[in-house]
Formats: C-alpha cells, structure tokens, sequence
C-alpha cells in the first residue's frame, strides 16, 4: 500500500480506539525514527518507554532472528530455556522469589489482582478482597487493570467494574491510613506515575505505604511497568526508596520492543498459587523471553544507568533555563520527565513532530519525555533546541 494511503485506510478497517498523527514511519535507528517520506525524527516517547535502547539495538536484532529461526512458540504446555533464563535474571536481581509471564502491563497487573485475591483467600479468609489505588494511577485498560485505573473518562463507559477498589489522593499517606482496613488484600502504586503526569511518589509516601500495608496484612504491589527496569536511573523504580513491595509488574521495555508482561513475587504470595489457577498461551514465549535477556542484561549495568542519571539531570537542568511563562513545573526522575504548562501541551506536540521530534503527553497539559535510556547529551540537546523554540513560537501565537 502507498504510504500516502495508509491514513484513510486505518479510518476504514480499525475501530476507531486511537487519534494519530498522519506521519508513516518506515523505520528506526538508535534514537531515530524514518518516515516514508525520509524523513527523520528524534525519539523521545520510545514507543511510550518501551525501545530503552533504542531502535534495532544490534545485539537484540540478532538474538531475535537466531530465536525466530530456532524456536518461537511452543505455549506454556513445555519447559522453555530461554523462559527461565529470564525468570533467573530477574528473580537474581530483585527482591522477587518468582515470577509469571504473560504479555503486556494490563496482563501483568491482572496476574497481581489474582494473585493478591489468592493469597488473601487462602490466609486470610475470603472476606480480604478489596483494593486501593490511587488518583492519578494508571494500570492498565482490561476490566481488572482498569478497576484500578483513576480516570473517569477510562472508566465510565465500562461498569461495572470490580468492586472494592478505593481511591486515594496520590502522596497523602494519611488518606491510604485512613483508607486501609483489614479487608483491603493489595494496596497499587506506581513509585513514579507516568500516564498520571510524571508523578514521583514521596519517600515518606511510599515508606508509609509500606508499613500501613505490614499492620493490615496487605499487599504493596509497586506497578513499574513504565518506571522500572532502568527508566530512573535505578533497576527499579522502588530502589530509591528504601522498601521492597510484595509484588512488582514489569512490561514495556523489557522485550525490546516485544510484548511481555511480568509479574514479580515474593514466596509468600507464590504459595497461594496453585496449578491452573493462571495461563497465558503467549506469556514467556522463547522468542520474547530472549529478547528480553538482552535487554535486561544492558539495563543492568552501572554505566547504563548512570548515563540515565546524566542524561536525565541535562534535560531537566535544560528545560528549567528555558524562560517560557507558560510552563508551571518541569519534574521526572532519570528519563522520565514531565514538563507542565498551563495550556494543553497537544500544540506543542504537533510542532515539535513537524520540526522531527517526537514528543508525547502525559494528560492534557503534561509533555512526557521518555527518549531510549541510550539517548546522548547531543541528542538530549538537540530536543531542548525544538522544545524551547517550539515553546516559544506557540507562546507568540497565542
Ligand atoms: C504504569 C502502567 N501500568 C500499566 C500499563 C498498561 O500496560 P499495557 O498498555 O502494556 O497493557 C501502563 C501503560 O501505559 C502503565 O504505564
């Protein structure tokens, strides 16, 4: 199909879930993006955090087609070595026990809503099965992980939705308190909010959370599906803080690309579960689980993480010189950053696209950074020269 057509075409034959630009991409390189035209556009939202090392990272490409070529699916019927390769990686390297596979951060945080009910029933009764999330939080989209999920708009068209689930402003330890009961089995947090605006959870928050969850017998289930695996500059988001959860979840980055969801638990929460009580046909696949491997490996180096930190402080040092009256906050952690203006950032966004930059939103009047971990001073320079011109421009036309 021509390029040119594959616009109308999508407004055809796709449900209509997604608003898009007209751009076509073709294809990527390292931080870069092609379109069909030739184009070409600085990555900064990364498939929304997801090609941490950019596009067609060489070491990923070949293990991808070595393990296409070997073996790629075999379903969860059979023992796959490259599924527990990867299950080591991240159980070795994380206050995890064990894990489950499936595919995407909505799967994974399913997998922890089930797992979270089990535990409860089989300790603590059957009465123990409700839930708090928090304002401003993002799950996921499937009726579970949407449950849990803050905004209304996500919402309302789909009740019902699982009962039991209480929201609590984001940072107000004294409201998840107040909330919290005997009956609450997993308390939902993302240590970093993305889709919420670029939310840093307060150490003392998330200390807080911790212990509130240890007097009520709770879970504290820490979502880094976008904050994990490197994104602030830490393995895990969680790091920082000093506390580890009883369940994490993990998607975006971590195939490279791939989908892959997984859930990360503690001993304790793994004995709840029994043979059949989950599945996925596609989870843990050898083709992602490999992929995966690579990844993780890069991720996991100090040099890696300590470029995150660099490179992160350079675009948030950079965004705050910008002199604009229009922005209120600019805020992140490693290369998760969010820049807040008074107007709707959907402008800004379409101008920096024009001028090849891909940029992304965060609600809307939050402008998400995301770019691959690899991203470069130069580069991170360069979107800070169409970003702060981008603003400017927009601020003399409006
Ligand atoms: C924190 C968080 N949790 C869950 C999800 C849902 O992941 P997926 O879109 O892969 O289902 C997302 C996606 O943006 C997310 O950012």
């Amino acid at each position: 199909m021509n390029p040119n057509e594959i616009p109308d075409a999508e407004s055809v034959y796709l449900i209509p879930t997604y608003r898009r630009p007209r751009v076509v991409f073709s294809h990527g390189e390292g931080a870069y993006l092609f379109d069909s035209n030739g184009k070409r556009y600085l990555d900064f939202a990364a498939g929304i955090a997801v090609t941490a090392l950019g596009h067609g990272f060489p070491a990923w490409v070949e293990a991808v087609v070595d393990q296409a070529s070997r073996l790629t699916h075999i379903s969860n019927l059979f023992h796959s070595a490259p599924q527990i390769e990867l299950a080591k990686r991240l159980v070795e390297n994380s206050f995890a026990d064990r894990v489950f596979f499936s595919n995407s951060g909505s799967e994974a945080n399913e997998a922890a809503l089930k797992f979270a009910r089990k535990w409860a029933r089989t300790n603590h009764g059957e009465d123990k099965t409700d839930f708090i999330a928090f304002e401003g939080g993002f799950h996921g989209r499937t009726l579970g992980a949407l449950s849990l999920t803050h905004k209304n708009k996500y919402r309302e068209p789909f009740g019902p939705l699982v009962p039991g689930v209480t929201f609590v402003p984001f940072n107000d330890l004294d409201a998840a308190r107040r909330a919290i009961t005997d009956r609450t089995c997993a308390v939902f947090v993302e240590p970093v909010q993305g889709e919420g605006g670029v939310r840093i959870a307060d150490v003392l928050f998330l200390q807080g959370l911790r212990e509130i969850c240890d007097q009520h017998a709770t879970l504290l289930v820490c979502d880094e599906i976008q904050c994990g695996l490197g994104r602030t500059g830490r393995l895990w988001a969680h790091d920082v803080y000093g506390i580890t959860p009883d369940i994490m979840t993990l998607a975006k980055p971590l195939a490279g690309g791939l989908p892959i969801g997984v859930t990360l638990v503690t001993e304790e929460v793994s004995r709840a579960v029994e043979v059949g009580d989950h599945g996925s046909t596609f989870g843990g696949g050898p083709l992602t689980c490999r992929a995966a491997q690579i990844i993780f490996d890069y991720i996991n180096q100090p040099d890696l993480l300590e470029g995150v930190v660099r490179s992160g402080e350079a675009l948030m040092k950079g965004l705050r010189e910008f002199s604009s009256d229009n922005i209120i906050d600019v805020r992140g952690a490693g290369l998760l950053v969010g820049v807040e203006l008074k107007t709707a950032v959907k402008p800004l966004i379409e101008h920096s696209l024009e001028q090849g930059l891909i940029v992304i939103s965060a609600g809307e009047n939050v402008l998400r950074l995301c770019p691959p971990l690899t991203i470069t001073i130069d580069e991170v320079n360069t979107a800070l020269e169409i970003l702060n011109k981008g603003i400017s421009a927009l601020e003399r036309t409006s």
